[in-house]
């Protein structure tokens, strides 16, 4: 790979877009486990999804932005409640409606990469247990199987879990957060299990599918002395699922901040160091650490960064963070490292998994009337795309 003047031209084929999530922007989510836990009594969250983004309805308005902005790919993903959502019933709405999605993509220039789980999980299968639960895998596969009407054309890229790492860790109260805790090594396997299941089921149904999935990289980084600390903290939470990435066809590298890691395991942000809307530091460095981390567990299996992206209601730092970060891109691929692709996190503004203050998105959405307005961000990250040079 070879810097010229302008920056880092982008390899042939190299992915460049946004991503989001069904229950974070579809709205009205309301036979998934989420939409239970958000109308709950004394639920920890505070506010429900509610209309979300509407994007259920909208997906036109957003993919037309994001095709015009200029860029060529997008991540989404499909609700697992609303294609099953009674055991074994599967709806034909759901799917053509999924399908519509994945059609419209393509109908725009847009390259669609479909994530089969975001967190969310149809009402009925949390209730049974969720991932605990014994046929929790054969389950999952099935679901897979059946949604291959919406797979079999046009789809290249399939993740089939969302941040196993995170969801391994996740109770049905809490809400994900940063500095993970330690993931249960029974739904670790689990989760592990159902991967390879999926991968099979679609594989079977479209054989030229490219799966993987997406794990959530913290950037543990060990002060002086802690270097053990740090391997023990983070091979439970990140490196097994990265291990289990090794028979994939990509793996996602999601990537926001780091974690400093002490003696006696994580330590607090530094002193003075600026925070984002989530409470993270603002630390672009972040996502070249996670590719070259993630690349060196591996080995040649080609890394896709599926989220990267920063909660602000100061769009001009979320310039200034993504240029850190594509800075970091270009120098992992001028190393030789093979990254395929770039989605920021995220394309819309969304529910941030209990509340809609942090806000991530290129396009900001009005909560009353739905009306999308693209930020600079967007503009100034669509021309990166578009003209496929990176600011390095
Ligand atoms: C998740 C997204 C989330 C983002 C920012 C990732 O953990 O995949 O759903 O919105 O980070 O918190």
């Amino acid at each position: 790979m070879l810097a010229c003047a302008e920056g880092t031209p982008l390899p042939d084929g190299f992915l460049f877009g946004a991503s989001t999530s069904a229950h974070q922007t579809e709205g009205g989510n309301t036979n998934s486990d989420w939409w239970q836990l958000e109308h709950r009594t004394g639920t920890p969250l505070a506010e429900p999804s509610g209309d979300a983004a509407d994007s259920y309805h909208r997906w036109p308005v957003d993919m037309d932005l994001l095709a015009e902005l200029g860029f060529t790919d997008y991540r989404f993903s499909i609700e697992w409640a609303r294609i099953e959502p009674e055991p074994g019933r599967f709806s034909r709405a759901a799917t053509d409606h999924y399908r519509r999605m994945v059609d419209g993509a393509l109908e725009r220039g847009l390259r669609p990469m479909v994530t089969l789980h975001h967190f969310t999980l149809p009402r009925w299968f949390a209730e049974r247990g969720g991932w605990t639960a014994p046929d929790a895998v054969g389950l999952f596969a099935r679901y897979a199987e059946a949604v291959e009407p919406v797979l079999r054309e046009g789809v290249r890229h399939v993740c089939t879990i969302n941040e196993p790492n995170l969801l391994a860790t996740l109770t049905a109260d809490a809400a994900p957060a940063p500095g993970l805790p330690l993931p249960d090594p029974e739904l670790t396997a689990t989760l592990i299990a159902a991967h390879r299941a999926a991968t099979a089921a679609v594989k079977a149904a479209a054989p030229a599918l490219r799966t993987g999935w997406s794990v959530a990289n913290q950037v543990y980084q060990a002060v002086p002395g802690a270097e053990e600390v740090a391997a023990a903290y983070r091979r439970p939470r990140e490196d097994v699922f990265l291990e289990a990435a090794r028979a994939d066809d990509w793996i996602g590298v999601q990537a926001y901040t780091r974690t400093r890691i002490g003696r006696h395991g994580p330590l607090p942000v530094p002193k003075g160091a600026e925070l984002t809307l989530t409470g993270w530091e603002f630390y672009p460095a972040a996502l070249g650490e996670a590719i070259r981390h993630t690349a060196s567990v591996v080995g040649d299996v080609p890394v896709i960064v599926t989220e990267n992206g920063i909660a602000t209601h100061d769009d001009g730092r979320r310039v200034s963070y993504t240029r850190g970060a594509l800075e970091e891109l270009a120098r992992a691929l001028a190393d030789g490292i093979d990254v395929r692709g770039y989605f920021h996190w995220s394309a819309l503004d969304n529910y941030e998994w209990g509340s809609f203050r942090p806000t991530f998105g290129l396009i900001a959405v009005d909560p009353r009337t739905f009306l999308r307005a693209p930020k600079p961000s967007a503009h100034w990250l669509g021309r990166i795309a578009r003209n496929r040079v990176l600011p390095l």
